[in-house]
């Protein structure tokens, strides 16, 4: 099974996660593949692969620039993703309690409206807290990459 970590970022920390679980979980999964979100758009999820999105804030709880073409075009030309497993890393900052870690939530909100399943719960980092985002993301990965091996077997198998 192939992990497709899709990476939403401006000064690069979301990056430095997606790189750290690429090293920390090879040993988990058969491939892990890191791509920055730049021009992408929905036809991403057409490959057979479990994804997990990695994405940080900005502005008033936007995406960041790199991954607008991606989010808007799961608007602008949505199609039923029903085949799609994914997870969420959701980077942000309580200090932005209105907004708080919206980047990775909004992809969530719009891959389940097409259909799109998540597997586990959304992982977010509080930048404020002053923990280090790569230990915490690759110790909450591992854990939820044997649930989402485990789930994906079990449904292969049904
Ligand atoms: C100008 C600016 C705006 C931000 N806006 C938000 C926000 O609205 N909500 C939030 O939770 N975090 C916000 N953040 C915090 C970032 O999402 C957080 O620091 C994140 O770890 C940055 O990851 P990146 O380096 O991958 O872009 C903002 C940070 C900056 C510098």
């Amino acid at each position: 099974m192939k992990l497709k970590i899709l990476v939403g970022t401006m000064t690069s920390t979301a990056d430095y996660v997606a790189q750290a679980i690429q090293m920390d979980c090879a040993d988990l999964v058969g491939e892990i593949e890191v791509q920055l979100m730049d021009g992408l758009d929905i036809s991403v999820f057409d490959e057979d692969a479990l994804y997990l999105i990695c994405s940080s804030t900005y502005g008033s709880g936007d995406v960041p620039d790199n991954a607008r073409q991606l989010y808007e075009s799961l608007d602008a030309q949505p199609k039923y993703l029903g085949q799609v497993r994914y997870g969420v890393i959701a980077l942000g900052d309580r200090t932005y309690q209105q907004t708080f870690a919206f980047g990775g939530k909004k992809f969530d909100e719009r891959l389940q409206g097409l259909g799109a399943q998540r597997i586990g719960e959304i992982w977010i980092h509080d930048a404020s807290e002053g923990t280090m985002p790569e230990t915490e993301g690759t110790a909450w990965c591992r854990e939820w990459l044997a649930q989402a091996v485990a789930t994906l077997s079990a449904s292969q198998a049904a």
